[in-house]
């Protein structure tokens, strides 16, 4: 209901998407989006996954159209004018520790600023840690809803639900 109610709705891929080869359940979730008229963006972080170019090489197997793809210098100041922030599987591109926390071994890392968006959702499988093994203040913030699930079966539950409104 959250995403059937957003205008613009940014997508944050990150390594759970690849490892669950969620990139064709995350193509077809755009498309129901886009067909009722919502804004779908992807916001892709220079080291998001485990390889540069990750994320786009995924995301172009599963024909999402390049022009969607926003690199996070191009992105980043619009996401106080972001209805929902989805994560898929990104855990530490989104840690909001690495703005402002000097004791985090991601300070100073420019991260995307999901946090400014009106609601924040992350899928992943739990509160576990991404690969800089540090908690996220993210999913504990007062504007972030965690859909836990692998996120291939998490996000075709998404596109049924949403078929089914
Ligand atoms: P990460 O911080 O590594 O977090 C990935 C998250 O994916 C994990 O917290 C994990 O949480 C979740 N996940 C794993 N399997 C999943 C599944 N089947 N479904 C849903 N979620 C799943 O990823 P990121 O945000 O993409 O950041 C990349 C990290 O790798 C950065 O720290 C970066 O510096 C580092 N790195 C990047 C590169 C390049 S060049 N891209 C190279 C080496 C290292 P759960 O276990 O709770 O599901």
């Amino acid at each position: 209901m959250i995403l059937d109610s957003a205008q613009s709705v940014v997508i944050v891929p990150g390594y759970g998407m690849a490892v669950a080869q969620a990139q064709h359940a995350v193509r077809d979730l755009t498309n129901i989006l886009e067909k009722k008229n919502i804004s779908v963006r992807f916001a892709i972080h220079p080291v998001a996954g485990r390889m540069p170019g990750h994320m786009n090489v995924l995301l172009a197997e599963a024909q999402v159209s390049y022009d969607k793809l926003f690199a996070l210098e191009d992105i980043n100041d619009d996401f106080p004018n972001v209805d929902v922030a989805l994560i898929i599987g990104a855990n530490d591109v989104v840690n909001p520790a690495a703005r402002h926390d000097k004791n985090s071994p991601i300070y100073g890392m420019p991260i995307l600023n999901v946090d400014y968006a009106k609601t924040v959702v992350v899928n992943k499988r739990s509160l576990n840690v991404g690969y800089a093994g540090i908690q996220n203040e993210l999913f504990f913030y007062p504007n972030t809803l965690m859909f836990f699930g692998s996120a291939k079966e998490a996000v075709n539950k998404l596109v049924n639900e949403i078929k089914e409104l």
